[in-house]
């Protein structure tokens, strides 16, 4: 039997795939439950920290829109108004936090801090994505993945294209590798994951029976896939000077109608975690086209609007998976 009672969800490799199977199922019964009117408070009275050093729209609401849904009450610390980091270490803030608190989310830089607020606060700490990781996006993905294929996740193929090293690139490796899936990461060599992480998620793999192929060429990434899933080609906290390389590295990674069509599965989803640089209509839309000509950057425009696009379903299911993480580890 499974219990998350009072666990930490830092990255995913910490859980065994049956943890996160369970999860996934916990998400899927509680979406159910407030859809259909019968949604059970079970986290009444209780309190969370939410530390935004990063900003975040789908994040920021899943968790406490999730929260108030429980009956249990939300702060949000934000970049800037607070002790943190500039007069207050960590370790100070956890053990603050901690007396005050009952669980704490935690968006930043370094994984490590999220560590050391695991270590010092005494509650579950939640990472709502660091410069490594970003697991509760993995957990709203395989679910969505999960309602739009006939297939158990262990049966799915899917490939990531562009910075795949990034947070994303590294937690959908080691959530595929949990799970059992054939992944495929697409990119360039300098942006695959870092060497440990990959020989460990291999190493995963040989438990659980997931494929994991890295590989430059991004059609021998998409071939035989039920998703094709992309990520920004500059994440929040890299530096300014790395747009103009990334562009030109990545440009072969973007996902267009034909990268939809290697694939050779007309049934193929689009996904993508959010936000998203596929026209114009945006400060950096409008910065890539002034400074680079381009009027897209991961995924064009047609793709992303298509009927294979379902990243507004990976939105929505950001609430209900942190949901079932905050029922699971608060509520047990
Ligand atoms: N996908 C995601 O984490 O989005 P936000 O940055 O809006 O939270
Ligand atoms: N890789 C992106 C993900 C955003 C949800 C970033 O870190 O900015």
């Amino acid at each position: 039997p499974v219990n998350l009672l009072g666990r930490s969800v830092l990255k995913l490799m910490d859980f065994s795939p049956d943890e996160i199977r369970f999860l996934l199922r916990l998400s899927a019964a509680l979406k159910q439950a407030k859809y259909g009117g019968y949604e059970q408070q079970r986290l009444r009275g209780r309190n969370i920290a939410l530390i935004f050093e990063k900003d975040s729209t789908r994040t920021r609401t899943g968790f406490e829109v999730a929260a108030y849904d429980q009956g249990a009450h939300v702060t949000y610390l934000g970049p800037t108004g607070t002790q943190i980091g500039k007069k207050e270490s960590m370790k100070d803030t956890a053990r603050v936090l901690g007396r005050i608190y009952d669980a704490i989310e935690y968006r930043g830089f370094g994984q490590q801090q999220a560590e050391l607020l695991a270590e010092w606060s005494g509650v579950p700490v939640y990472n709502g994505l660091t410069d490594e990781f970003h697991p509760t996006q993995i957990l709203a993905d395989f679910l969505t993945m999960r309602e739009f294929t006939r297939k158990h996740l262990s049966q799915l193929a899917f490939c990531f294209l562009g910075d795949a090293g990034n947070n994303m690139g590294n937690s959908l490796l080691e959530g595929a590798a949990l799970i059992g899936m054939d992944v495929r990461l697409g990119a360039p060599r300098d942006c695959w994951p870092d060497a440990a992480l990959v020989a460990r998620c291999r190493e995963i793999a040989e438990t659980t029976g997931a494929r994991i192929t890295l590989t430059e060429d991004p059609a021998e990434a998409a071939r035989g896939c039920d998703f094709v899933y992309t990520d920004v080609w500059v994440s929040m906290g890299d530096p300014e000077e790395v747009w103009a390389g990334r562009i030109e590295k990545l440009t072969p990674y973007r996902v267009t109608r034909q990268v939809m069509e290697a694939t050779g599965n007309p049934h193929a989803k689009f996904m993508h975690c959010l936000p998203a640089f596929h026209n114009r209509e945006t400060e950096i839309g409008e910065k890539i086209f002034r400074d680079y000509g381009i009027d897209c950057m991961e995924v064009t425009e047609e793709v992303f609007e298509s009927a294979a696009s379902i990243v507004f379903d990976q939105a929505e299911n950001r609430m209900h998976t942190i949901k079932a993480m905050l029922v699971a580890t608060l509520a047990g």
